[in-house]
This record gives C-alpha cells, sequence and structure tokens, in this order.
C-alpha cells in the first residue's frame, strides 16, 4: 500500500509517498481502507520535529491520525466492529508508527466506531482529533447552559467545533477570528463574533465563565481580566508558563487555568459522531484534497490561518 511517511525531520519536503506492506491487524485491532483523512497541526508539528519526546527512535513513522474508511481485516478479539463496517477513528499519535495518511490504516478498535450512512466519509474523519479537543476542553472547564464563553482562534479546526458545541450546550459565544475567518464563522452562528484585526477583543468591557484559547496563541495575563469570579482559561498550547499559573491560581484565587491535552477516548468521538449524524452539528470541512497535495496541505496550516477542517480523500466512496 501507499502511504505518506517520513524518516528524518525537516520541512514538508521530508514527506515520502512511500511503499509499505498491507498492515496485519493485531490483538484488539482493526485494518482499514482509508475513505478520507483529516489534517491537524500535529502532523507538521511532529514531522518538523517540534515534540522529539513523542517520536524518539520511532522513525520512519506515518502522518495523520484522523481517519474514516471502511474495515477490511480485524484481529483476534475484536468483537464490536468487522469487516465491511464503514468507521470513524483515531490513531494513538504517541504509540503508532502506522497513521491515518495511507491507503489503508492500523488501528486499535477501541478507538473506532461506526459510520452511519448519513455521515459522510470526509465529515467523519474530520471529527476525532479538533472535536475531542474541543468538548474535552468545555466539559473540564465546567460548561453549563447559560454561561457566557469566549473562544479564540474560533474559525480553526479545534475552535470551530468549541463554538458549535458551547452552542448545543446552551451557552452564549462570542468568537474571536481573523477578518479572512469571518465569513466561515457566520456559519457556525456564534451569538457575537469579533474580528481581531479591528477590535482589541482582551480589552472587552464583560466577563467570561469561559476563555477558552482554541488557537493557543495568547497567554494568561493577557485574558485574566476577561475571566467572571470563578470562571476558567483554557488553553489549547499549555507550556511550563501555564502550567505554572494553572498549579498558582488553585492555590490562590477561585479562577482556574486549564492546559488542555487531548485524550483520545471512544465516548466523546461517539457523541460527536451522533450530532454530526443528526445535523446538531454542522460539517466544518472547508477543503478535501488529493493524497499528492499532503506536503502543501500541512505547508498551508503551518501558516497558523486554518478554517475548519482539511481533508484528503484516498479512495472513492464504497
Ligand atoms: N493540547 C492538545 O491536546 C491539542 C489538541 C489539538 C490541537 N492542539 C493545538 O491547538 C492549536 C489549534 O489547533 P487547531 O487544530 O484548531 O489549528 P488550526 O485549524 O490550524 O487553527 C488555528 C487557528 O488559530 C487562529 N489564529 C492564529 N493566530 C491567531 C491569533 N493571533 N489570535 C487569534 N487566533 C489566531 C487561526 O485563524 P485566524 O485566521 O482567525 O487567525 C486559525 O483558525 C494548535 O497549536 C494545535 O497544535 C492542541
Amino acid at each position: 500500500m501507499k502511504a505518506w511517511t517520513f524518516a528524518r525531520y525537516g520541512g514538508p519536503e521530508v514527506l515520502e509517498w512511500s511503499d509499505l506492506p498491507d498492515p496485519v491487524p493485531g490483538k484488539g485491532e482493526i485494518v482499514t481502507r482509508v475513505v478520507a483523512a483529516a489534517l491537524n497541526p500535529l502532523d507538521w508539528k511532529l514531522r518538523a520535529g517540534q515534540y522529539k519526546v513523542m517520536t524518539a527512535g520511532r522513525l520512519p513513522r506515518g502522518v495523520g491520525y484522523d481517519y474514516a474508511g471502511v474495515v477490511e481485516a480485524v484481529g483476534e478479539g475484536v468483537t464490536r466492529l468487522k469487516p465491511g463496517d464503514a468507521v470513524a477513528g483515531i490513531v494513538n499519535p504517541v504509540d503508532s508508527r502506522n497513521a491515518a495518511m495511507a491507503e489503508r490504516v492500523c488501528a486499535t478498535e477501541a478507538l473506532a466506531t461506526v459510520k452511519p450512512a448519513a455521515l459522510s466519509f470526509p465529515d467523519a474523519a474530520s471529527l476525532p482529533g479538533a472535536g475531542i479537543t474541543a468538548v474535552q476542553a468545555l466539559r473540564e472547564a465546567g460548561l453549563a447552559a447559560g454561561q457566557r464563553v469566549l473562544v479564540v482562534g474560533a474559525a480553526g479546526g479545534v475552535g470551530s467545533f468549541a463554538v458549535q458545541w458551547a452552542k448545543i450546550a446552551g451557552a452564549h459565544v462570542t468568537a474571536v477570528a481573523s477578518a479572512g475567518g469571518q465569513a466561515f464563522l457566520a456559519g457556525l452562528s456564534p451569538d457575537r463574533a469579533i474580528d481581531y484585526s479591528v477590535t482589541d477583543w482582551k480589552a472587552l468591557p464583560e466577563r467570561f465563565d469561559i476563555v477558552f484559547d482554541a488557537s493557543g496563541t495568547t497567554t494568561f495575563p493577557q485574558c485574566r481580566r476577561l475571566l467572571a469570579p470563578g470562571g476558567a482559561f483554557v488553553h489549547s498550547l499549555p507550556g511550563a508558563a501555564l502550567y505554572c499559573w494553572s498549579w498558582w491560581m488553585k492555590l490562590t484565587a477561585k479562577e482556574r487555568v486549564m492546559p488542555v491535552m487531548e485524550r483520545p477516548n471512544l465516548a466523546d468521538l461517539q457523541a460527536l459522531v451522533d450530532m454530526a449524524t443528526d445535523g446538531r452539528l454542522k460539517s466544518v470541512v472547508t477543503r478535501v484534497g488529493r493524497p499528492e497535495e499532503v506536503p502543501d496541505l500541512q505547508r498551508e496550516m503551518a501558516l497558523g490561518h486554518n478554517r475548519g477542517k482539511i481533508v484528503v480523500r484516498f479512495a472513492p466512496d464504497p
């Protein structure tokens, strides 16, 4: 089979469209013929060598973690899924050399679910990584109906799911994006959209129960004054400073600082699939590319102004 891989760290030019043996499912694993796979910033960050702790000793390795396709083979102990099932799933990026930007992916059954016919393969592939991150971030922040929620980076992958998830929960949502993100954002129906090139959202007079920086571009001191008493600041790209703030605020204040670290989880994926299937969650797929475009698509995503989800189609719908 063909798969995108890299054997050394670097720019998109280190990516190779490699010939690999077809994967064979091990215990608890399924092999899926990939119809669509979604891009995430983690793809290009791992390729660039930003998180060597996750990849040390594991090169060459594949690219991409979110997939949708049709199960071809199952390993020992697989009980829920069977060959022929259409599925959406996620590959654990830490422990897998095998990845989703490929003709076939071998992944654990525990992180895959049946894809209903009403949900397209590209939409199903768009859900896992960014969707689960948004759901977990807002849940841990204590999302509830009637709250005021501010989402920064609202037109990106995580942000576009967060805006919708908070609206579904009955929150009042203020969404922040660049001028170029406003048209896309309007389709997600936030209560208010702010263009950060025109309005300094950090100086807004109101207070929020949750400030979710889904873009990972701000610091807690920049956002602190926006928090209502007992409010939560959630950040998708935690570094040492944020963990220090989190610890310090636990000791000294009612407000919380919460680093987000996505934990691939079947129940959260299932909730996203259910809501996308019944239409409560709108599609955020803004582009469906071809396999040969993966290096260019990664290059574009690394510029930092992505809209919604970019998906690559590896096979026609069965
Ligand atoms: N911790 C975790 O487990 C986890 C999980 C998933 C993602 N992440 C990280 O979270 C970040 C976002 O992920 P993603 O998938 O949503 O990425 P994405 O699809 O590339 O979107 C990033 C968004 O950030 C916005 N942005 C860039 N600069 C900004 C600024 N100065 N102010 C406000 N918004 C800005 C961009 O849109 P504009 O054009 O509007 O600027 C873009 O829509 C990435 O760094 C990713 O690695 C972490």
